[in-house]
């Protein structure tokens, strides 16, 4: 219910931000998994390829805006999903031992908290991983055409080499699937954006977009590994 604190602080202004937010980031996902495809579909000089879209996408101007606010979104919808967790769960009156859950909600709905969490832990090692290395590494750098680009590429598929790291990404995005499954439909919910023709059509697309889009980015890792 909102408390009248304003654009951030109330309870029903952190449910709103939590939606666009994640809408937001559903769709820098989808651009995102479509670049990191071509890890995999790459064809002959996918090195210089990958490198080249890697150097424009950390430099060309607009999209650094757009990281910019892609970094705060990734913070406003953890910290706002923090909060919100925490307030449902001091609001809960008795922990009941059987509260029939699972007949009014779905698991991934339950465990929504849980499953942002361990996204987060995912894309702080994911970052830490490409992002700061790109950014603030020292990554070998060569000449395509004149142009100087940094070898992100090498470290990139170094990575997905170790079999833990593999696993990781597939537990990852098995818990971002399940996240995505509940939270894309949450999201228009939130909003009010709800119509008895349209909402079973958003349902389906947000439960389609889980399955493809971490289904997708699970097979990444994996095909690099088993290419090795
Ligand atoms: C196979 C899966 C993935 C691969 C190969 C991959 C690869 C990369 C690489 C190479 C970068 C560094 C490029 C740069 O600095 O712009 C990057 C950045 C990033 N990745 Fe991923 N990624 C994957 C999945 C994901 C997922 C599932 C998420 C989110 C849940 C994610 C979130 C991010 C973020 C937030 C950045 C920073 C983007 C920016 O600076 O604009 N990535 N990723």
């Amino acid at each position: 219910m909102a408390t009248g604190k304003g654009l951030f602080g109330s309870s029903l202004a952190r449910k709103y931000w939590m939606a666009l937010t994640g809408l937001f980031l559903i769709t820098f996902l989808i651009v995102h998994l479509a670049g990191n495809l071509q890890l995999i579909l790459g064809g002959d000089d996918v090195k210089d390829s990958f490198n080249l879209y890697s150097k424009f996408m950390t430099t060309f101007p607009l999209i650094k805006i757009v990281s910019y606010l892609l970094y705060a979104s990734i913070v406003l919808h953890a910290v706002d999903g923090i909060v919100l967790a925490r307030q449902n769960a001091a609001a809960r009156p008795t922990k009941y031992v059987k509260n029939n859950a699972g007949a009014n909600s779905g698991w991934a709905s339950r465990n929504m908290a849980l499953l942002g969490l361990i996204t987060l832990i995912f894309i702080i090692i994911h970052m830490k991983s490409f992002w700061y290395e790109m950014h603030f590494g020292s990554l070998d750098t060569y000449m395509i055409d004149g142009d100087e680009v940094k070898d992100l590429y090498s470290i990139t598929v170094a990575a997905f080499e170790q079999l833990w790291y593999t696993i990781l990404y597939v537990v990852a995005m098995t818990a971002l699937g399940f996240h995505l499954w509940h939270g894309f439909q949450s999201a228009f919910q939130t909003m009010g954006w709800n119509h008895p023709q349209y909402t079973p059509i958003v349902k389906g697309v947000g439960k389609a977009l889980s399955v493809i889009v971490c289904g997708l980015f699970a097979i990444i890792p994996i095909v690099i590994y088993l290419q090795q």
